[in-house]
C-alpha cells in the first residue's frame, strides 16, 4: 500500500498549484492502479509545469517585446553552384571526409513524435516511402548510414530518440528487420522525456481516471535526454564529438553530409544548420534569422506574412532560408545545454490541440473543438546559445522532401517524384543520359530506383556506377544496387 503521507503530500502539492482535481478519482482505483498513479504523478515537475501554465496558458508573464525591426535575414554559406567558393567547398568537404574517417562522427534522428497529420498507425519511421522497394524511412536511413560507414571505413553509430509512445515498437520493427543490415552494437535507442498536457484554463488533463495526459516534451527535449539516456557519454567514450541531426520524415536528408560536416569542424562551431531557399514565400518552414548578433529560427506560423513575402531589388525573397530540420550538434554543447542544471534551458512552446481525455464525471471524451495545450521544446532554439553557429546552403533535392501529409504537398507521392527526380539527376551526372524527363509524360507511371546502400550521395554515385561492371538498363522497375 502506498503510505498515506506521501499521499497527502502529493495531494497538497498539487492542491497549492490550482490542480486538486488530478486526485478526483483515487479513491476508486485499485490499489495497483493507486501505485502507478502516483509514481507518474511524483515524476511530473510540477513547478515547472506551473512556470508553462502560467507563461503560455494564463499569460501571467509578460513576454520580451520582440522587435521585428530589428530581425534581418540570417547570414549562410551559398553553394558553389550559387556563388559560393568552390575551393573552400572543396576544402571543407576534404577536412569532414578525415572527420569521419577518424570516427568522430554519429548520427542522429529525433524520432518520438505522434505523427498525426499523416494519419499512419505506428512508428513514423515504419512508415514505406520507396516507389519500388517499398523500404521504410528507417530503412533508407540505415542504408545510407551503411553505405558512409563502407565508404569511409568506419562504423558510424546511429542515435534514435523514441518516446513512450513508439519506444518499445520502434524497437521491434528494428530487430524484426534484422536492424535494417546495421551492427547491433551501432545503434542506439532512448526515450525523450513527457510533459503534462492541460485545459485551456490550465488544468491538468486526465486520460484515465489514473492517468495524466503526458505528450512527448519537443524534439527539443532531445538535449536533455542525450544527455540523461547517457548517449553524450558513450559518445565522448568512443570519441565522437558531431552529432548529424536529422528528422524522421525526410528521407531524402544526407545523413552523413562530409562538406556539412567539413564547414562545422572548420568554423568551431557548436551548433551548425542547413539551409534551402524556400520555394516560395510562404512555403510552412520555419526561417533562419539575425536577432541581436545570434541566428534563430522564426517558425513561419510566427512570422508576419508581409515579411516573408518581402522581395529584394532581384526579385529574391529577403527571408529566404528554410530550417530543413537539419543539423550538427558538438558533443560539449549538448551537454551544456542538455544537463539538468543548464542555465541555458531551452524555452516550451505551446501546441492547441485536440485532446481526449476524462471529465469531471469520469467520461471518456473526444473532443471536436480545440480543448487542450501540449508543450514542447524546440531544438533550433539552440541555435541563439551556441557559439560559432553556422548555416551553409543545400540542395533541395539532395536534402529536403518530407513526408508529412497524407496527399498533397508533403506527401508519399511528392516524395516518391523527388526521389525519381534525384536519381535521375545523378545518372545524368554520370553522364548517362536517360530518354525521360521528371516533369514528362513519360515518368506518369515509369519509376526506378537508387539503393541508398549502394550511394549515398551524387559523388559517390558517378564513382560506384563507374565501377559497375554490368550496368543496368534504367527502365520501369530498375532498381540500381
Ligand atoms: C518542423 C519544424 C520546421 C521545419 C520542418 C521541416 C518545428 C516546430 N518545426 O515542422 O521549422 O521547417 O519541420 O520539415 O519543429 N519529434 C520528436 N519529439 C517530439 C516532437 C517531434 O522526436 O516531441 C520529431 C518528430 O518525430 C519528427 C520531427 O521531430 O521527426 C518534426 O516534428 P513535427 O512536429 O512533425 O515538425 P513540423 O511541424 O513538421
Amino acid at each position: 500500500m502506498v503510505a498515506s503521507k506521501t499521499v497527502n503530500e502529493t495531494k497538497e502539492k498539487l492542491s497549492d498549484l490550482g490542480q486538486e482535481h488530478v486526485f478526483n478519482f483515487y479513491s476508486k482505483l485499485s490499489e495497483a492502479e493507486q501505485k502507478t498513479f502516483l509514481e507518474q504523478v511524483q515524476s511530473i515537475d510540477l513547478n515547472e509545469l506551473k512556470t508553462q501554465v502560467d507563461r503560455l496558458v494564463l499569460g501571467n508573464e509578460k513576454e520580451a517585446d520582440f522587435n521585428w525591426d530589428a530581425l534581418k535575414p540570417a547570414d549562410y554559406i551559398s553553394l558553389p553552384e550559387n556563388g559560393g567558393d568552390s575551393a573552400l567547398w572543396e576544402k571543407a568537404k576534404s577536412l569532414g571526409e578525415s572527420v569521419i574517417k577518424e570516427g568522430r562522427v554519429a548520427a542522429f534522428t529525433v524520432a518520438g513524435g505522434q505523427g498525426t497529420r499523416l494519419g499512419y498507425d505506428g512508428p513514423k519511421g515504419t512508415f514505406v516511402v520507396t516507389p519500388l522497394s517499398q523500404k521504410s524511412l528507417f530503412e533508407v536511413f540505415a542504408n545510407k548510414i551503411t553505405r558512409a560507414s563502407e565508404r569511409y571505413g568506419v562504423a558510424i553509430p546511429w542515435f534514435i530518440m523514441t518516446s513512450a509512445i513508439n519506444h518499445k515498437t520502434t524497437i521491434e520493427a528494428f530487430e524484426a528487420n534484422n536492424y535494417f543490415g546495421m551492427p547491433k552494437e551501432s545503434l542506439f535507442f532512448f526515450s525523450q522525456a513527457l510533459f503534462p498536457a492541460v485545459d485551456l484554463n490550465g488544468k491538468i488533463l486526465l486520460e484515465e481516471k489514473g492517468k495524466v495526459v503526458m505528450t512527448p516534451n519537443g524534439h527539443g527535449g532531445s538535449l536533455r535526454a542525450l544527455v540523461d539516456s547517457g548517449a553524450t557519454e558513450k559518445m565522448r567514450k568512443e570519441g565522437i564529438d558531431v552529432l548529424s541531426y536529422f528528422q524522421v520524415d525526410n528521407p531524402l536528408v544526407s545523413c552523413i553530409d562530409p562538406a556539412f560536416i567539413g564547414f562545422h569542424v572548420l568554423n568551431q562551431s557548436e551548433l551548425s544548420s542547413k539551409m534551402i531557399p524556400k520555394a516560395y514565400p510562404l512555403e510552412k518552414v520555419g526561417i533562419f534569422c539575425q536577432y541581436e548578433g545570434n541566428n534563430l529560427v522564426v517558425e513561419y506560423s510566427d512570422m508576419p506574412k508581409a515579411m516573408q513575402e518581402l522581395l529584394d531589388e532581384n526579385g529574391e525573397i529577403v527571408f529566404r532560408s528554410g530550417s530543413v530540420a537539419i543539423h550538427l550538434f558538438d558533443r560539449d554543447f549538448i551537454e551544456r545545454v542538455g544537463s539538468a542544471s543548464s542555465a541555458d534551458k531551452l524555452p516550451y512552446h505551446k501546441a492547441v490541440k485536440k485532446i481526449p481525455f476524462i471529465n469531471g464525471s469520469g467520461e471518456y471524451k473526444s473532443p471536436k473543438e480545440l480543448n487542450g495545450v501540449k508543450f514542447e521544446m524546440f531544438v533550433f532554439d539552440a541555435l541563439s546559445k551556441a557559439n560559432n553557429t553556422v548555416i551553409i546552403e543545400g540542395l533541395r533535392n539532395d536534402n529536403f522532401s518530407p513526408v508529412k501529409n497524407a496527399d498533397g504537398i508533403d506527401s508519399p507521392k511528392s516524395c516518391q517524384k523527388d526521389q525519381l527526380n534525384q536519381a535521375i539527376r545523378w545518372l545524368n551526372a554520370a553522364d548517362v543520359e536517360l530518354d525521360i524527363s521528371p516533369e514528362g509524360n513519360k515518368t506518369k507511371d515509369f519509376s526506378f530506383e537508387i539503393n541508398y546502400r549502394f550511394a549515398m550521395d551524387e559523388e559517390d554515385f558517378i564513382n560506384q556506377w563507374n565501377n559497375l561492371k554490368n550496368k543496368p538498363t534504367i527502365e520501369l522497375g530498375t532498381i540500381i544496387e
